[in-house]
């Protein structure tokens, strides 16, 4: 989704806006610019990859001390040039912006009667326009012009603003979109993103709801929404700018599957030292607010929605206490009755993404208060939010489709599982101590999944002229077949849907033939008798099965039934371990298909928009 970069320094900001556009590629764009001030405004917008911009900028030998970039992913207006930021109006000031203004039609009528030319059909357009019109109301005072400006609008907002009566000065404005100030020595930074940051600071402010920035070379003064100056902390951020680098990988993607035996170790490092669970990993006063959950709901997104679909599987069966997945933009904007002692999970990898957010502060308005985030980047606003946090320890995920995120979620919704379990007198601790020695070894028995690629590749080749695809589970494992499905249309859009194996016969039974292949997941678990009699149902519609199947499943390969064998059976751990030739499946589906793996056509990392 968008991305900000902006740099005040003495030295050109140029190549430090471009890499730092470079590095939010991952979050997904179709169009890039930047302004920098030079005696006036310079901008440059392209089409396309930030690599064209760069060329750009390289061609018409933009310099500058100053300067704000954007990558831009279409919400209101398609991706052309004419709508690329920055906005600029009157060749006095620059706009970049992330997030979406709900009044901009509004301001739009009120700015043509002012005298403004709109030449594009963003929403962003409007703040350009309001600034430039407070700017020559406010004795060209920018902070002033800024503070006005958004105390106008109406929506989410992450800005940075240049104008070329002030060549030393940026501006910069957040509320409900992030954004953050990087501190340098005689040189300040500001970014929706860290990661853009991190070739020249760590060192890092971020900003609150409704907060407005001036920065300069040597100084940084933050106001809150009522415009009084505030002190914000910084931090040292934990990412490193080698960690989102590709190595010897093809693609991220790829390197991040490949990732996941070091991710789930990482994240269970400080859960699996002994033989019994602390709540403290979860908060410092987790074990409080354990104490008085009496049920569970669990709020998020795509993949992170299947993760928490799992658990709840986990946490009735285990806990045995009540749960519920929800996706978080259908419950924001539901009526749903609060239980004021339901703990509230949110899960994301982004912690940024805006449905999630907006649900977690819904539950709140509702009256929740036992709170916890489990999420990949430790500074997100749905970490800061949140009451109890989990960090999972996947490291930057830069690839679109989500796989490491998703592992050591549901390694975090285990542990959480077993915490929940022993609150309420449903694991002794000789049974804690046998799942905790399991979590030991999941990472070696994920890298044996891992060695099955070059099997899961010869599948892949059968589906790349494949139009549709049919994915099945049972029990736990439905949600597993559900992000099986997920994974393969968003990377190799191919058209695939996921059941439950027992609901075939109640319509898409219809659908099988010959030339739709049926993934289907295959434990041995209490339901493989149902599953087998499900997969009959297949093959006697001439259906053909390609089975990911434990090796104490019993299952063989037959004409029409492909299977590929795994280790045997590992019990609740098992969907953690179904999900890896599944994504191993659609990475090599879509390099057979030739797609952008990384970056499919789109979608965007973050999605930081409703
Ligand atoms: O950052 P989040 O986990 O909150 O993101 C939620 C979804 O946007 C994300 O999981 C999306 O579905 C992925 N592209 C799936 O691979």
């Amino acid at each position: 989704m968008c991305g900000i970069v902006g740099a005040v320094a003495q030295r050109n900001v140029v190549p430090i806006l471009l890499e730092g556009l470079r590095r939010l590629e991952y979050r997904g764009y179709d169009s890039a610019g930047l302004v920098v001030v030079n005696g006036g405004l310079q901008r440059v917008r392209s089409i396309g990859r930030v690599a064209s911009l760069t060329e750009a900028t390289s061609a018409q030998k933009t310099h500058g001390h100053l300067g704000i970039a954007h990558t831009r992913w279409a919400t209101h207006g398609a991706p052309t040039e004419h709508n690329a930021h920055p906005h600029v109006s009157r060749d006095d000031i620059a706009v970049v912006h992330n997030g979406i203004i709900e009044n901009h039609e509004a301001l739009r009528a009120r700015l043509r009667e002012l005298g403004y030319v709109f030449t594009s059909e963003t929403d962003t357009e409007v703040i350009v326009h309001l600034i430039h019109h407070h700017f020559h109301h406010a004795e060209h005072d920018l902070l002033a012009a800024v503070q006005l400006a958004v105390a106008e609008l109406h929506g989410a907002y992450a800005i940075g603003v240049v104008a070329q009566d002030a060549p030393h000065r940026l501006v910069c404005a957040r509320r409900g979109s992030p954004l953050l100030i990087g501190l340098g020595i005689e040189e300040n930074f500001i970014a929706s993103d860290v990661s853009a940051l991190l070739p020249v600071t760590q060192k890092i402010i971020y900003l609150e709801e409704g907060d407005v920035a001036d920065i300069g070379l040597l100084t940084v003064q933050i106001y809150d929404a009522s415009g009084a100056r505030v002190e914000r902390a910084s931090h040292v951020s934990e990412q490193s700018s080698e960690m989102a680098e590709l190595g010897n990988y093809r693609h991220f993607m790829q390197k991040e599957i490949h990732e996941q035996p070091r991710a789930l170790a990482d994240t269970l490092h400080d859960a699996v030292i002994g033989d019994s669970l602390l709540p403290e990993l979860f908060g410092f006063d987790a074990a409080e607010v354990f104490a008085h959950v009496n049920a569970v709901t669990i709020l998020a997104c795509g993949t992170s929605f299947h993760a928490g679909s799992v658990a709840s599987y986990w946490l009735e069966s285990l806990a045995g206490i009540p749960c519920r997945a929800e996706i978080a933009s259908e419950y924001r904007y539901r009526d749903s009755v609060p239980n004021p002692n339901a703990l509230v999970i949110t899960l994301s990898q982004s912690g940024e993404t805006a449905d999630t957010l907006a649900a977690l502060n819904h539950a709140k308005s509702l009256g929740h208060h036992y709170t916890l985030s489990i999420c990949n980047v430790p500074e997100s606003a749905l970490v800061r939010q949140s009451r109890l946090r989990f960090l999972t320890r996947a490291g930057p995920e830069i690839g679109v489709a989500s796989t490491k995120a998703f592992t050591t979620q549901l390694a975090a919704l285990f542990l959480l599982t077993l915490l929940l379990a022993k609150q309420r007198g449903r694991l002794d601790a000789a049974t804690e101590a046998r799942h905790i020695q399991s979590l030991r070894e999941l990472p070696g028995k994920v890298a044996q999944v891992l060695a099955l690629e070059a099997e899961v590749e010869r599948w892949a080749e059968r589906f790349a002229n494949k139009q549709h695809a049919l994915f099945l589970g049972r029990g736990m494992h439905y949600p597993i077949a559900l992000e099986g499905a997920l994974k393969l249309k968003e990377i190799s859009y191919i058209h695939a849907e996921a059941y439950p194996a027992g609901e075939l016969k109640h319509g898409p039974l219809a659908l099988v033939d010959k030339d739709m292949p049926v993934v289907t997941v295959a434990p041995n678990d209490t339901l493989l008798e149902k599953l087998k009699s499900n997969l009959q149902e297949v093959r006697a519609r001439g259906g053909e099965l390609y089975v990911f199947a434990d090796a104490d499943s019993h299952i063989s390969a037959s004409e029409g039934v492909h299977v590929i064998q795994l280790a045997e059976h590992a019990g609740p751990l098992s969907p953690i371990l179904h999900t890896i030739p599944l994504q191993m499946l659609s990475y090599h589906a879509a390099l057979q298909k030739g797609t952008d793996v990384d970056k499919p056509r789109n979608l965007a990392k973050s999605v930081t928009v409703e």
